[in-house]
């Protein structure tokens, strides 16, 4: 059988994501319980991660070793990548020795680049085009808390980036619409725009949050953009999530972040804090829904 990457949420059908959300619920109800499943056993992942990372890494982490399986971390500095190695034959030789690579780098093309030459299951684990992991954790959220996301109204608010893009495709493949506000020359590639119908840009955070079932942001600053947090403070200033932005919501709206926040920044002080902010459990779906991904992926 080919193997399978998963590098964009296009990568997989509408009805595979919805089969890795469903999976997903079964694993966190087994989660800390007496059943003991190890369909992983024997198994590795080489995790390459050029960035900061504490939720993807410890979900992939503590998922294999929940599956039975394994997962060596390398740092970028520590591998002979850090020397000139090229990524395509870092690939080829991590498939003559593990299962499945995580690859979380800057540039999207690395990682296809990575998953051209790999002859094992590439995943991204964030680059600055996509953060597809992220979403099935979060629609796993919303689909936790107030059932199927499919026709809800989602809104985006915030920098047009990896988060915004992931979300467009997610409104592609689970049927919801997306409302889009960002600040004029940080909104979303507008190839990425143009491959769906269900996405709307707008011109204020209040009118993408009118009516929303889901509220969704993101640091005004991502890794990469160092250097620009000034100049971004100011003009992402009107783009602040707070209590009185979500009132402009549904009444059940729920409020998601992927975390890490910049309190001050993208969310105020106490919004975290609000009843209507999901962004624990959203966090904690990380594992879940990466054991569901890496299951898929290698019990294939
Ligand atoms: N949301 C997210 O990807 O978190 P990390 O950068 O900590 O992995």
């Amino acid at each position: 059988m080919a193997k399978r990457d998963f590098l964009s949420l296009l990568d997989f059908t509408p009805e595979e994501l919805s089969q890795l959300v469903e999976r997903a619920r079964v694993l966190k109800q087994n989660f800390r319980g007496d059943s003991i499943d190890r369909p992983l056993n024997g198994r590795t992942a080489a995790m390459l991660f050029q960035l900061n990372s504490t939720r993807t890494r410890v979900a992939f982490e503590a998922g294999m070793s929940q599956l039975g399986g394994h997962a060596i971390s390398l740092n970028s500095e520590d591998t002979q990548l850090g020397r000139g190695e090229p990524i395509s034959d870092m690939a080829k030789v991590l498939s003559e020795m593990v299962d499945i690579v995580i690859v979380r780098t800057i540039k999207h093309t690395d990682v296809i680049e990575f998953a051209q030459a790999a002859s094992i299951p590439v995943i991204n684990a964030m680059t600055s085009l996509f953060h597809p992991c992220q979403l099935l954790a979060d629609v796993q959220t919303f689909e936790e808390l107030r059932g199927p996301i499919q026709g809800k109204t989602v809104a985006f608010i915030g920098d047009g980036y990896n988060m915004c893009h992931s979300y467009i495709n997610a409104a592609k493949q689970w049927g919801f619409n997306l409302k889009i506000a960002s600040p004029e020359g940080y909104r979303p590639d507008p190839q990425i725009l143009a491959s769906t119908n269900n996405v709307t840009l707008v011109e204020t955070a209040e009118e993408a949050a009118a009516d929303a079932d889901l509220l969704v942001t993101d640091v005004w600053s991502s890794m990469g953009h160092e250097g620009q947090e000034m100049d971004r403070r100011m003009t992402f200033a009107s783009f602040q999530v707070d209590e009185a932005l979500l009132d402009h919501a549904k009444k059940d709206t729920i409020f998601m972040h992927c975390l890490p926040a910049k309190r001050g920044e993208e969310v105020n002080d106490t919004v975290l804090d609000d009843p209507r902010c999901a962004v624990w459990q959203e966090a904690g779906n990380r594992l879940h829904s990466q054991k569901a991904l890496l299951e898929f992926l290698l019990a294939r």
